[in-house]
């Protein structure tokens, strides 16, 4: 097993974080003990942000960092945030009543897991709950995606923070083409942040761009 950044882990090709709760699987995931240390696989198709770091991203996280994370879902991609951030902690954002039953489940059993059952188009509503952070990361299949995450950041990312973003061609236009809705969420993006690396996440993802930007 090879640490190959901070808190994430590879071996046969496949990335794999040290489980918080060993013995407890999230959503089926396998489980891997070496050294008496277990690890649980984090499977790229499963998880954007383990896509983007198998296509060659560098999350830039430091274990200690708190992260904001907009659309939490049932918590799948959060749990393994949870696993990274030995000393951080996520604020999980999700709006959901349904899916978020699961990410209260997720959360009850970690102990650095905030989660948030709200609208990330409305910051205001749990900025009592989420204090500066260092890193925001958004995966919400929205048309409005780059304004709900300017908002967010202009709120809680510290300055120099790291941005995090996931965005869908397809959910903010069907009809055009995916290089020019890409190009106009960079431009807005760019209003807040500056660009420091970006993949596309195929084949793991169909029409997704991965970002990496800094908080201006
Ligand atoms: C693609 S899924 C996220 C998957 C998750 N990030 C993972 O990897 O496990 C998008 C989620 O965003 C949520 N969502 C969409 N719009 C939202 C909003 N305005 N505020 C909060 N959550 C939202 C949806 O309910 C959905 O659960």
């Amino acid at each position: 097993m090879e640490e190959i950044q901070p808190g994430i882990f590879s071996q046969n090709d496949n990335l794999y974080t040290k489980n918080q709760v060993p013995g407890e699987k999230v959503y089926g995931e396998s489980l891997q003990e070496i050294d008496g240390v277990e690890y649980r696989a984090w499977h790229a198709n499963r998880s954007k942000v383990a896509a983007a770091v198998k296509n060659g991203i560098d999350l830039d996280l430091s274990q200690s960092d708190d992260v904001l994370y907009l659309g939490a879902a049932s918590g799948t991609t959060v749990s393994h945030f949870s696993d990274i951030l030995e000393e951080g902690f996520v604020f999980a954002v999700e709006y959901s009543e349904t899916v978020g039953r699961d990410l209260v489940k997720v959360a009850d059993s970690r102990e650095n897991i905030a989660p948030i059952i709200a609208d990330a188009r409305k910051p205001e509503d749990y900025e009592d709950l989420v204090p500066e952070v260092d890193v925001v990361f958004q995966d919400i299949s929205q048309r409005d995606q780059p304004e709900i995450f300017n908002k967010n950041a202009e709120k809680f990312l510290k300055e120099n923070g790291v941005g995090l973003i996931a965005i869908k061609a397809q959910s903010i236009s069907s009809s055009r083409d995916p290089e020019e809705v890409f190009e106009e969420a960079r431009e807005k993006l760019k209003e807040s942040f500056d660009v420091l690396d970006e993949v596309r996440l195929e084949p793991y993802e169909k029409d997704h761009l991965f970002l990496k930007m800094r908080k201006k």
